[in-house]
């Protein structure tokens, strides 16, 4: 059955999920505060880099199906679910900064005079649905007629879209069975393609998605530390990932040794985690975190250092490469890069930093240069650090690059370059926890 449905928030979790809910059949409308987002939106155009969001959209906003506004009175009656996608950053402390959703939640509470059913998607701290529900009921004139459901998201980013549309599985948090027979009506595809549904209570539906977030981290910085491991003695972490992977009750995903993690999910939810089980008592979940976070880390700093040690020991006024700055490879995002730390500190011992990603556009600062191709970030660079995994980086030529550089020195930051191909060319490649 076709349900209206308002998508409130429209940054990559919104704009993707609106777009994935017109897929799945609903009516949409998103709702944004910033107008030129919205007017973006509505020509069928993406104001993000996500691979296969802009097609969807195109398509249905021509159809009809899907239109983007900043008035919440055009939702407020209209939708039977509204669904909350807005930002949850990280505030004082690594707590959740919840003011988007409170600010949203104030927008429409007043509004709110037919029944309906409010939706979380965002990343919260557990507790928080069900004080916006009482904010909600408090400021509503239809009063205890709004429900709240959290049903956490689980996109990545750079496979947003494959994410919303065949997810790996669902989670519905609700106290209803009327909620939840909405939210088994709003997934029926999904659900009919045999996606595995995990039904349960609010607070369970909260600590799913930070539970998630946090063990990723965790593969990480298990992986890293054991790279130092390796390192320390001689070994190589990549076929050590690669045996322990097969494993069937390990996996071999996410435990790609390197820079460590960052982003705008990661880093923040495991933060705000960390506070929530202080906030409750539970020290032993939250001294775990810092460990976790303690490691990733240490990763930056430990590879900012080793740059410095290949370059002499001093980098002051040295030309250093930089290949890549989002976060991750498909994707424009540089929250919390790690390739940017590592070339902040780098910048900050006094190098000429050059930085060059295919996608990532930097906004002007103080630091270092942009530069518009590999060979330009190369040119006189006196150490190259590869920071993003971009696959276009592995098809570099060594040998044609080696002509560029001062001293054909690379670090590789997310032990992905083919050792053997930059060896013969006569470079000395430089990988934590790999044997050289
Ligand atoms: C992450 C989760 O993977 C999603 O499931 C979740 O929905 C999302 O956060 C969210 O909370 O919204 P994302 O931030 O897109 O998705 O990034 P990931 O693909 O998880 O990568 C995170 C970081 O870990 C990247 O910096 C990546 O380079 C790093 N990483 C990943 C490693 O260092 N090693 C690995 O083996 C894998």
């Amino acid at each position: 059955m076709t349900l209206q449905i308002s998508v409130i928030g429209t940054n990559y979790l919104g704009a993707t999920h609106a777009a994935g809910m017109a897929e799945f059949g609903h009516d949409v409308i998103g709702v944004d505060i910033d107008p030129d987002r919205v007017k973006t939106l509505n020509s069928g155009q993406s104001h993000i880099f996500e691979v296969g969001l802009e097609p969807l959209l195109a398509k249905h906003t021509a159809t009809g199906r899907l239109r983007f506004t900043t008035d919440y009175a055009e939702i407020a009656d209209w939708a039977d679910v509204h669904f909350l996608a807005l930002g949850t950053p990280s505030g004082p402390g690594g707590a959740a900064d919840l003011s988007q959703l409170h600010s949203a939640i104030d927008s429409l509470a007043p509004l709110l005079t037919k029944p309906c059913l409010v939706v979380g998607k965002s990343t919260v701290p557990v507790g928080t649905a069900l004080a916006l529900e009482a904010r909600l009921r408090e400021k509503a004139p239809i009063g205890d007629g709004v429900e709240v459901a959290w049903n956490p998201e689980f996109l990545r980013e750079a496979y947003a879209v494959e994410d919303t549309l065949r997810p790996d599985r669902l989670v519905f948090g609700t106290h209803s069975k009327e909620a939840l027979a909405t939210l088994e009506e709003i997934y029926e595809i999904p659900i009919t393609d045999r996606t595995p549904v995990v039904r349960c209570d609010i607070a369970t539906a909260e600590l799913i998605k930070v539970a998630a977030n946090s063990f990723l981290a965790t593969k990480i910085s298990f992986i890293n530390a054991m790279a130092q491991m390796c390192q320390a003695a001689g070994g190589d972490v990549t076929l050590l990932a690669d045996a322990i992977g097969f494993d069937k009750r390990i996996g071999r995903e996410f435990l790609n040794a390197g820079l460590g993690f960052g982003g705008g999910c990661l880093p923040k939810d495991i933060a705000a985690l960390a506070v929530r089980a202080d906030e409750l008592g539970v020290g032993v979940l939250s001294e775990f975190i810092h460990a976790v976070e303690a490691i990733n880390d240490g990763q930056r700093l430990e590879l900012a250092e080793l740059a410095i040690d290949q370059a002499g020991g001093d980098v002051t006024g040295k030309r250093i490469a930089v290949l890549g700055a989002a976060f991750k490879p498909g994707t424009d995002d540089t929250r919390n890069s790690p390739a940017l730390t590592v070339a902040d500190h780098l910048h900050a011992r006094g190098a000429d930093v050059r930085i060059y990603d295919p996608q990532a556009r930097l906004a002007p600062r103080e630091g270092f240069t942009q530069v518009a191709s590999v060979e330009q970030a190369l040119l006189g660079a006196e150490v190259v650090l590869h920071l993003t995994e971009w696959p276009e980086f592995r098809q570099l030529n060594p040998e044609k690059l080696g002509e560029l550089v001062k001293s054909k020195i690379i670090i590789d930051g997310r032990l992905k370059l083919h050792a053997p191909s930059w060896r013969n060319a006569g470079w000395k490649l430089v990988q934590i926890g790999r044997a050289s």
